[in-house]
C-alpha cells in the first residue's frame, strides 16, 4: 500500500459506521490496534466494530478494567492499555494468547503494545479534523493479514473516503 487510506466522519455515528463496516470484514486472529489522542472515539470506534461482529451487549470503556470480552460472530477482545506503565504489564496480559484464541482483538492506545504482539494488524488512526466534531480515520496495514484485504477495507470505508 502507498499510502494509509483516509476516511473523514463528521459525527460520533459515522465514526461507529466505519468500525462496523471494517468488522465485516474481520476474521478470527485479527488485531485491531487504535491510537489517537484523548476523544477522538476510539472507544466509539469499537462500539461501531462490536455492533459489526453482532454483539448485543453494551461496549463499555475498559479503562479501569484493562481489557473486556464479549460474544459476536467472533468473539471481541476490546482492551484499554493507556494505564499501562510499563511493557512488561503488557506482556504479562497474555495478548499472544488472547490474540490466539479464535477472537479478534481491538486494544486502545494499542501503539503502546507493538513491541510484544506479531507485525500483522490493522491500526486505525483517529485524530481530530476541521470542524468540532470531524475526525480523520485512517488506516494502516502491518503485515499480510490486512494487507490481503486492503481492496475491501478501501471499499468498506468508500461512503466518508476522503484526504488523498
Ligand atoms: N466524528 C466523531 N467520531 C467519534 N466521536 C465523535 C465524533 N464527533 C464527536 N465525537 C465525540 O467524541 C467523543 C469520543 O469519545 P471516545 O470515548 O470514543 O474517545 P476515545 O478516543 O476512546 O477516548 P479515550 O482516549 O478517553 O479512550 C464522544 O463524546 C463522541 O460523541
Ligand atoms: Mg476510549
Amino acid at each position: 500500500m502507498t499510502g494509509p487510506l483516509v476516511a473523514v466522519t463528521r459525527a460520533v455515528d459515522d465514526t461507529k459506521a466505519v468500525g462496523a463496516a471494517l468488522a465485516a470484514l474481520a476474521q478470527a486472529g485479527d488485531i485491531v490496534l487504535l491510537s489517537g489522542d484523548l476523544g477522538t472515539g476510539k472507544t466509539a470506534f469499537t462500539q461501531g466494530f462490536a455492533a459489526g461482529l453482532g454483539v448485543t451487549e453494551q461496549v463499555v470503556s475498559p479503562t479501569f478494567t484493562l481489557a473486556r470480552d464479549y460474544d459476536g460472530r467472533l468473539r471481541l477482545h476490546h482492551l484499554d492499555v493507556y494505564r499501562l506503565d510499563h511493557l512488561q504489564e503488557a506482556i504479562d496480559l497474555g495478548l499472544a494468547e488472547l490474540t490466539d484464541d479464535g477472537g479478534v482483538t481491538v486494544i486502545e492506545w494499542g501503539e503502546v503494545v507493538i513491541p510484544t504482539i506479531p507485525p500483522d494488524y490493522l491500526e486505525v488512526r483517529l485524530s481530530y479534523g476541521e470542524a468540532d466534531d470531524d475526525r480523520v480515520v485512517e488506516l494502516v496495514t502491518v503485515g499480510v493479514r490486512w494487507q490481503a484485504r486492503v481492496r475491501s477495507l478501501e471499499a468498506a470505508i468508500g461512503p466518508w473516503r476522503g484526504g488523498t
